[in-house]
C-alpha cells in the first residue's frame, strides 16, 4: 500500500479528553480496554510476480496493554516482518494495523514519523547507542530530538528500574553489552511510549546479561505499566513474558500463556519440523505424499476450515492446554 494514499486527517498527538465512555484515561493515555497494538487480516507480500514472497498471511493478533508478549517462530516465519508492520516501519499489502485506536494506514508519512517517535519505543539486537554520548545522554536523546522536556519522576523510575544509576556518565564503550542494552531499553521507555517493540534484544548477549535485560523489560511491564512485544529465538527469554505467540510460515499458529522455557522449547521443535516439511512440501506434494507432521498433533489446526486458527484472541489452544506456570 502506498503511503501517498494515506488520508491526513488524523493527528496522533491530539488525544481525546477522557470521559466515562472514552477509551482514554485521565492522563490522556489509552485505557486498558484498547489493545496497545493490533493487526487485522494483515498480509505482507514482498516483491511481485514469480519472485513474490508472502511473509505474512492474513494475521489477526492483538497485544493487550500492560503485558509482555513474546513472538517466536522458526527463522523466516515472519516475526520481524510482523513487528515492522505493527510499528509502522514497513507498509502492509492487505489488512490494517493499529497502535491504540490509530489506524496507521490513515496517517501521512509525517504523522507516522511522529507517532513512531512519541508513542513507540524500539530496542534492536545491535544496541544502536551513540558512542560520543554518555549513557544518560543516550537515554534522553529521543526527548531532545522531539524537543520535549523530560518527566523527571518518570526518568527516575526508569533509571531506578534499569539499575544503572552509577553508570550514567559512562560512554557506551565503557559499559558491558548487557549494560549497553539496558541503556537502549531505558531510551526506548523514556518517552513513556504506548508500546515497546524489541527484536531479539538478547541476541548478542551472554545469558547473565540477557537475564538482566529481560528482568528489566519484565519489570517495566509489572511495575511501570508498560507494554512490551519482543521477538526472540530463545525459550528462556520467552519465559520472562506473560504470553508467547507462535508464527510458522507467515501464519499465527499458536499461543501459550504463562510460558516456561521447557514448554516453549517443545513447541518450537514442533514448529521447526512443520516449517521444514512445508519447505519440502511443493516437490513432495506433487508425488501425492504429504510429509508434514500430522495436523492431529496440533490442536490449533481447524479441521473444518482446513487451516490453523489465526485469531490470537480465541486462544483456542494455549489457555486450555497449558496449566499455570507456577509464576505469580
Ligand atoms: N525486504 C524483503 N524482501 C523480500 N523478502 C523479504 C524481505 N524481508 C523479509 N523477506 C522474506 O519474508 C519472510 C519473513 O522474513 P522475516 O525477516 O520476517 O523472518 P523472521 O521470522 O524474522 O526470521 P529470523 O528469525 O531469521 O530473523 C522470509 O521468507 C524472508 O526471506
Ligand atoms: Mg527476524
Amino acid at each position: 500500500m502506498s503511503r501517498a494514499g494515506r488520508a491526513s486527517g488524523v493527528d496522533p498527538h491530539v488525544r481525546p479528553v477522557a470521559s466515562v465512555d472514552s477509551p482514554y484515561g485521565p492522563d490522556g493515555r489509552a485505557s486498558t480496554k484498547v489493545p496497545a497494538a493490533r493487526a487485522e487480516r494483515l498480509t505482507k507480500v514482498y516483491g511481485s510476480g514469480q519472485t513474490a514472497v508472502t511473509a505474512l498471511h492474513d494475521i489477526d493478533v492483538s497485544f493487550p496493554r500492560g503485558r509482555f508478549t513474546a513472538i517466536m517462530g522458526p527463522s523466516g516465519s515472519g516475526k520481524s516482518t510482523l513487528m515492522h508492520c505493527l510499528a509502522g516501519l514497513d507498509t502492509v499489502t492487505h489488512g490494517r494495523v493499529f497502535i491504540g485506536d490509530v489506524d496507521l494506514s490513515r496517517l501521512s508519512d509525517r504523522q507516522l514519523t511522529q507517532l513512531r517517535r512519541d508513542r513507540i519505543g524500539f530496542v534492536f539486537q545491535q544496541f544502536n547507542l551513540l558512542p560520543t554520548l554518555t549513557a544518560a545522554e543516550n537515554i534522553t536523546l529521543p526527548l531532545d530530538i522531539a524537543g520535549r522536556k523530560p518527566d523527571h519522576d518518570w526518568m527516575r523510575a526508569v533509571i531506578e528500574a534499569v539499575g544503572l544509576s552509577s553508570r550514567l556518565r559512562h560512554r557506551p564503550t565503557e559499559l558491558s553489552g548487557g549494560q549497553q542494552q539496558r541503556v537502549a531499553c531505558a531510551r526506548a521507555l523514556v518517552t513513556r511510549p504506548d508500546i515497546v517493540f524489541a527484536d531479539e534484544p538478547t541476541g548478542n548477549l551472554d545469558s547473565k546479561s540477557g537475564t538482566e535485560v529481560l528482568s528489566f523489560l519484565a519489570r517495566s511491564v509489572r511495575e511501570l505499566d508498560q507494554t512490551v512485544v519482543m521477538v526472540t529465538h530463545d525459550p528462556t527469554a520467552a519465559s520472562f513474558s506473560d504470553e508467547v505467540v507462535f508464527l510458522a510460515d507467515g501464519r499465527l499458529v499458536d499461543s501459550m500463556p504463562n510460558p516456561t522455557a521447557e514448554r516453549v522449547l517443545d513447541r518450537m521443535k514442533y514448529l521447526d519440523q512443520l516449517q521444514q516439511a512445508t519447505e519440502e512440501d511443493e516437490d513432495e506434494l506433487s508425488d501425492g505424499f504429504d510429509p508434514r507432521p500430522s495436523r492431529d498433533d496440533n490442536p490449533n489446526y481447524d479441521h473444518e476450515d482446513g487451516d490453523y486458527r489465526s485469531d490470537h484472541d480465541q486462544r483456542g489452544y494455549g489457555s486450555a492446554d497449558y496449566g499455570p506456570s507456577g509464576r505469580a
